[in-house]
């Protein structure tokens, strides 16, 4: 059966892709579109096409699964079916639900018209994968909407929903149902004899724009990008659309993607897109186990962390009950919600009307018996157990049967926490990362008996809710917290061995993480990490210490931002370098009696990352982790790990797992038993596999 179903209706003929799941553009796909176009082309009695996909949404792009095959090789390309549509001699319609993104749009954006359902989007996310679209989509799209919106759009892969899609330009009209809506249209268009210029004829807007647009463009994304190559490549090939002839910078384009599709970064982010997937999918769990409905949900605690979980449920137009145990607490948790709110819409991130939308699911209490009715009950209380295990006793006894008890905790044990109730396989750890309406890894914890029901809720509920959820078992700090500790230990072996705060940012930062692990540590309070340092002395073996730097900081009263001085001096926003630091740093190099050296920029880097996978391995040989991309997932969505690198894990396996493995020894020597590789990490260095083999 073809992959293109071909009918006629009236002088229309549509044409229907159905290649589930999302109706890429497969090599059966496009043969089949090739063929029915030839098909409509030579039938008289069709006047007008119309291209619809089958299933949840329109083709969402160019067939991901097939890139680096022979089956991309297939003809017609994606490139030969744009010059028949561009040329053909009877109206053509895209009629788009779902998501046309990528070569979905590209293909869209050859046909003479796009109708689209309100709730439909559209989007070229491929700088996403590390690539461009490059089936003219930067030289077509800038035409409809303008270089500005063009570039944004382009570089930051954004889906458009279809009503700003229609006030943009990208699409023509609105409809109620795509075949009938489609059809409709194009017989209007036919019995009014409107005509429609190709869009790469559309000169108007890419005509006359002033070079500054470019450079401006190039800062601002630069800025972003942290290292992302193609976001600039992007902006280079806009800027040829409207500086050469459309031909020649259709070329320039293809050229330029023959060349992202090369590079390291497109294997990286390719890579993350499927780890990303695959985090969901959950081994040993069978297919008939579904996931509950969580149509309501309460969160105890209205501090930071609480709030931010409301909101993000909230966000999804799920009702939430917000407890806290006074009214004082609980109108300051609001008052923090409502201003956090303000500022979205101040910055035009949401609407107004959203804004109240949001806010009146929130239901602040102090009464415990109003949490009883709902799906799920998130505890965001004080990081102690005793406090956890009495909270559980009292959510077992009052939550209606089959409602799932989480709790946000960072680092303690799930099944201690669920042998406080009578019901542990309903217990599951839901860990957010601060701020939580905002960081999309949502680190969901098993216990030895969470069941698998619990299990599959919580993993959709994090997908129903916008966060990118990954399941960890219940070792301490789980994935994530659990390799940090080894990444901010060896930062701080750095510099009592000679390296400097500037440097180890300076090389965090150009390798592409988000913030550098000491600015990290101002931010975050360097107070906070010597109370959770206490609270993990007991784990730390006999002849193994941490770096006593945080602490001699905090006893100088450097705390971090919040004292204007930590690792550095905080004038305004503006952050300093500070010699009395550099002078605590070598009074603990001098009682340790290290004689400090000099570092290069690539032996930081190393040293940095490397203890992250060998931690990483551990917790895929006892099961903390499922697999290798489950930690890059984790890794890019809650630590700010660049996701173009694709993940602690695939850098280390780049890197080179053998290199990792001789590390982990010399680390063993250096810092202790706990840094050593683990028994997989040694196999597959020996036998040169990568995780796959693990
Ligand atoms: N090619 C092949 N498979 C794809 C795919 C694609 N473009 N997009 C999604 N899939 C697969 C996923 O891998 C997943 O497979 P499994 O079920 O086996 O894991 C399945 O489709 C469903 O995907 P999601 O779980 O992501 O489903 P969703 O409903 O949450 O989201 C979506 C759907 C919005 C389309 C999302 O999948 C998505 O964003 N896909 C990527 C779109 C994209 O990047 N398109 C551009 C491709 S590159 C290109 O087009 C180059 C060019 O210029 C010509």
């Amino acid at each position: 059966m073809s992959a293109v179903a071909y009918e006629v209706d009236g002088e229309t003929a549509v044409l229907t892709v159905n290649y589930p799941p999302v109706n890429a553009l497969s090599a059966a796909v496009r043969t089949g579109l090739g063929e029915a176009l030839e098909r409509a082309g030579a039938d008289s009695a069709v006047k007008a096409v119309v291209i619809l996909g089958a299933g949840k949404t329109f083709i969402a792009g160019a067939d991901i699964t097939e890139f680096g095959t022979d089956k991309s090789k297939v003809k017609p390309s994606i490139h030969d079916l744009q010059t028949v549509l561009e040329g053909f001699p009877k109206l053509t319609v895209a009629a788009i639900h779902g998501t046309a993104l990528g070569g979905g749009l590209e293909v869209a954006l050859t046909c003479h018209a796009r109708v689209a359902l309100a709730s439909a989007k559209v989007g070229l996310p491929e700088v996403n994968l590390g690539i461009l679209p490059g089936a003219g989509g930067t030289q077509r799209l800038p035409r409809l909407t303008g270089v500005e919106v063009g570039i944004d759009l382009v570089t930051s892969g954004k889906h458009v929903p279809a009503p700003k899609a229609l006030e943009l330009g990208i699409v023509d009209a609105i409809v109620d149902d795509v075949r009938s809506g489609g059809i409709a249209f194009a017989r209007e268009a036919l019995a009014s004899g409107k005509t429609f210029v190709p869009v790469i004829e559309r000169n108007e807007k890419i005509t006359g724009i002033d070079p500054s647009v470019f450079a401006e463009a190039r800062k601002n994304v630069g800025k972003k990008a942290r290292g992302k190559i193609a976001p600039m490549v992007i902006i280079d090939c806009i800027e040829a659309a409207c500086t050469r002839p459309a031909k020649e910078a259709l070329a320039f384009e293809s050229e330029k993607f023959q060349e992202l599709y090369a590079s390291d970064q497109r294997a990286a982010l390719m890579h993350y897109f499927f780890a990303e997937r695959q985090a969901r999918k959950i081994p040993g769990i069978p297919a008939d186990v579904k996931a509950k409905p969580i149509t309501s949900c309460a969160i105890i605690g209205a501090g930071t962390m609480g709030g931010g979980i409301a909101m993000s449920f909230a966000n999804a137009g799920i009702p939430v009950t917000l407890l806290d145990l006074n009214q004082e607490a609980l109108d300051r948790g609001i008052g923090v919600i409502r201003k956090n709110y303000g500022i979205s819409v101040s910055r035009g991130s949401i609407s107004q009307d959203k804004m109240d939308k949001a806010l009146s699911l929130i239901t602040p209490t102090t009464d415990y018996a109003d949490l009883a009715q709902c799906d799920i009950v998130i505890e965001a209380a004080l990081e102690r157990m005793d406090v956890k295990k009495e909270i559980f006793a009292r959510l077992d006894a009052l939550m209606k049967p089959g409602a799932i008890l989480a709790t946000n905790t960072s680092y303690l044990s799930i099944d201690e926490i669920a042998s406080a109730t009578r019901r542990p396989g309903d217990v599951v750890g839901c860990h957010f990362f601060s701020p939580a309406n905002v960081m999309k890894l949502l680190e969901n914890v098993r216990s030895a008996v969470t069941s698998a029901e619990t299990i599959v809720t919580v993993m959709e509920m994090g997908k129903t809710i916008g966060k990118v959820p990954v399941l960890a078992g219940s070792t301490e700090g789980f994935i994530g917290n659990r390799m940090l500790q080894y990444y901010t230990g060896e930062a701080e072996f750095l510099l009592e061995q000679g390296a400097t705060p500037e440097q180890i940012d300076r090389v965090a930062t150009k390798f592409g993480m988000a913030m550098g692990p000491m600015s990290m540590r101002d931010l975050a309070g360097m107070d906070m990490a010597v109370v959770s340092r206490k609270g993990r002395a007991a784990s730390i073996p006999e002849g193994e210490r941490l770096s006593p730097i945080v602490e001699r900081l905090v006893e100088a009263g450097r705390f971090g931002q919040k004292t204007n001085k930590g690792f550095y001096r905080y004038e305004g926003r503006d952050k300093l370098s500070d010699p009395e630091t550099m002078e605590i740093i070598e009074g603990v190099s001098r009682d340790f009696g290290i004689t400090r050296r000099e570092f290069t920029d690539e032996e930081v880097e190393a040293r940095l990352f490397a203890p992250l996978v060998n931690e990483g391995a551990k917790e895929i040989e006892d099961g903390t982790a499922i697999r290798a991309g489950d930690i890059d997932v984790a890794w890019v969505n809650g630590y700010g790990f660049p996701v173009h690198r694709g993940g602690p894990m695939y850098w280390g396996e780049q890197y080179g797992l053998d290199k990792i493995y001789q590390m982990a020894l010399e680390a063993e020597k250096r810092n202790g038993p706990r840094w050593g590789p683990c028994k997989l990490l040694e196999r597959l260095a020996k036998e040169g596999k990568g995780w796959d083999a693990a």
